[in-house]
């Protein structure tokens, strides 16, 4: 059994490791993902399992907690990632969700990302969550006020990063 599952009413949400690399491959070359997360520069295998590596399993190591992969209860598809992030560049954790198309709509971002915050209050013993979005990112700022999250103000979170939205919740 993978370390941290979670479960909800329709979901798990596990570790991810490196056989996820097929999985990721295709999630961070959705055009919504380049579009509003950004480029990774994963086009292969390769660079999959190289980003599993830099990004969700490295984080698994220094903090406990991470972007989950997101499965269906019912069948085990994959469907997305949804956990929490200490970026270099934010004083507070923030939380991330991100799901292949053909699963959008079916309210999955909020029901795992509600876990993710839970996992957060209870083993980590977060107080306060943030999240980052583009301006234009309905979608997500519509996740984000079904979570209760408040918008706080514009920034950027490098010097020349474009502008993104800031949203925080008290946990
Ligand atoms: C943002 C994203 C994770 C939402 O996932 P999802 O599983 O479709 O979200 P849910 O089904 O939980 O939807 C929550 C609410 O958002 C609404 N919503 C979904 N897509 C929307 C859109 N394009 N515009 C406006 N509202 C939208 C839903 O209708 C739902 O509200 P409702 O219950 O009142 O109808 C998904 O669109 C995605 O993966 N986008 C690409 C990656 C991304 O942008 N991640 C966020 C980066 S900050």
């Amino acid at each position: 059994m993978p370390l941290n599952v979670l479960a909800t009413a329709r979901l798990t949400l596990r570790r991810l490791t490196l056989d996820d690399a097929a999985f990721i491959l295709e999630l961070v070359n959705d055009p919504a993902w380049l579009r509003y997360i950004g480029d990774r520069g994963v086009r292969d295998l390769a660079s999959a399992r190289a980003y599993l590596q830099r990004a969700p399993l490295a984080s698994y190591e220094k903090f406990g907690f991470g972007m989950y992969l997101v499965a269906l209860k019912a069948d085990g598809s994959a469907t997305g990632i949804c956990g929490l992030i200490q970026r270099d560049t934010l004083p507070d954790v923030d939380i991330g969700f991100a799901f292949l198309r053909r699963y959008w709509g079916q309210g999955y971002a909020v029901e795992s990302a509600t876990a993710a915050l839970a996992e957060g209050k209870e083993k980590f013993g977060l107080r306060r969550v943030v999240a980052i979005t583009s301006p234009d990112n309905d979608a997500s700022i519509r996740v984000l006020a079904k979570l209760g999250f408040g918008f706080e103000k514009m920034i950027r979170v490098t010097e020349d990063a474009a502008e993104t939205k800031l949203f925080a919740r008290a946990l």
